[in-house]
């Protein structure tokens, strides 16, 4: 099996007796009370999927990322994974800091290692290539606040989530691939519900691998994407209903939705790599949002990253459907002309079903369309 970035899984997760010497005296140390977005973060980082990292990214690595897409150490890294605030926190290197959440009480310990003011409209620039507030994710990356803290972290507890059922650790996967006899496993990711060109998409992935792993984004997405409850309900009826069973696994990625394109596209090849994946796909505007990013940025970042990720990178074109092939195709299997072409959309899609109508079923399966419908009308 692939290994993990960096070369080792990292574990993060405090010792049952440091646990409760630290809870013992939790009142001797400094506490912050940070969101969920945050603990869902530190758990990534204590089970491996942000693996080589093993806590929040000081300024050094900040900026290393940033510009040269690759962590001190040499390994490539393209996302910042950053503990911001909006206000300056009174700590500094050397304090040990218990996270809290408002319900839970202590979740996760941070080591400090440094205490530093981000610019915040740079970095949007280097990571999202804009500073328009236009974009979700610079947006929501503005709105977290523009101090932050580095410093590695440890795991206490894992948060509330209402999907915390659908999210296995790297551990987990691995040791799933390894029992079903998989080696060659291609790594999905998404944000939607699936349409046809996802299908056509995972089912490339099927042809040419021993099983495939479907893992939808289940943390922060701006507003109008679909949520995640409706999204593992599609997928469920997809799997049960059209694909092999055991040659899917469906499992959650609890991490925010950047929105950085190309960036983002290698940050999300990474994670899998993680999990254990050997390929991971990438299509047509990867992580992409309105015309921020071409296309083709996502394919083609991966041919100047500073280093060899390992992952290997199944890159394809934009899919849609042909009236006269009367399939789903691509440049690269269809000869026709585009008048004949139904582009697939998922704002068209989204905005049909908003509308209560049912997408063509060339473009989206009824039935699975008729379930998000169901699902908006309970709540609208
Ligand atoms: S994403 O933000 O997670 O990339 P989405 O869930 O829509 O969004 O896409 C999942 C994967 O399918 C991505 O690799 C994306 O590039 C690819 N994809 C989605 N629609 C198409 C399409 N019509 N043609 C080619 N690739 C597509």
């Amino acid at each position: 099996m692939l290994k993990p970035h960096g070369g080792e899984l990292i574990n993060r997760i405090i010792p049952e007796r440091e646990k409760e010497s630290i809870l013992r005296d939790s009142s001797l140390y400094p506490s912050l009370k940070v969101d969920r977005e945050v603990l869902l973060d530190v758990e990534n980082i204590a089970t491996g999927v942000f693996s080589p990292l093993r806590g929040f990214m000081t300024k050094e690595e900040l900026f290393s990322i940033a510009y040269n897409m690759q962590l001190p150490d040499g390994n490539v890294w393209t996302i910042p994974i950053l503990l911001q605030l909006r206000e300056e926190p009174p700590f500094s290197k050397g304090d040990r800091v218990l996270l809290r959440n408002s319900k839970e009480g202590v979740k996760a310990v941070l080591d400090v290692k440094e205490v530093y003011r981000l610019d915040l409209r740079r970095i949007a620039k280097l990571i999202w290539g804009t500073d328009s507030e236009e974009h979700p994710g610079v947006s929501h990356f503005y709105a977290k606040g523009e101090w932050a803290i580095g410093g590695d972290v440890w795991l206490l507890d894992r948060v509330d989530t209402p999907f915390r059922e659908w999210i296995l650790d790297p551990e987990d996967t691995r040791r799933i691939f390894e029992y079903r006899g998989w080696k060659r496993v291609v790594g999905f990711q998404t944000r939607n519900a699936p349409h046809r060109a996802h299908e056509y998409l995972q089912r490339l992935g099927l042809e040419i691998s021993d099983g495939i792993l479907i893992h939808p984004v289940l943390g922060w997405k701006k507003a109008d994407d679909f949520d995640a409850k409706d999204i593992l309900r599609a997928y469920d009826l997809l799997i049960n209903n059209y694909y092999p069973r055991n040659r899917v696994l469906l499992s959650g990625l609890a991490t925010a939705m950047r929105y950085a394109g190309p960036r983002e596209a290698v940050f999300h090849a990474l994670i899998r790599k993680n999990f254990g994946c050997t390929h991971f796909i990438v299509g047509r505007d990867h992580a992409g949002v309105g015309d921020f990013y071409d296309p083709y940025a996502a394919h083609r970042i991966f041919d100047s990253l500073p280093a060899d990720i390992e992952i290997e990178i199944i890159r394809v074109t934009a899919v849609f459907y042909c009236s006269l092939c009367d399939t789903i195709a691509s440049d690269k299997s269809c000869g026709h002309p585009k008048e004949n072409r139904t582009y697939i959309s998922m704002t068209h899609i989204r905005k049909l079903i908003r509308k209560g109508q049912i997408p063509p079923s060339t473009i989206m399966r009824p039935d699975i369309a008729e379930a998000l419908l169901r699902s908006y009308d309970l709540v609208s």
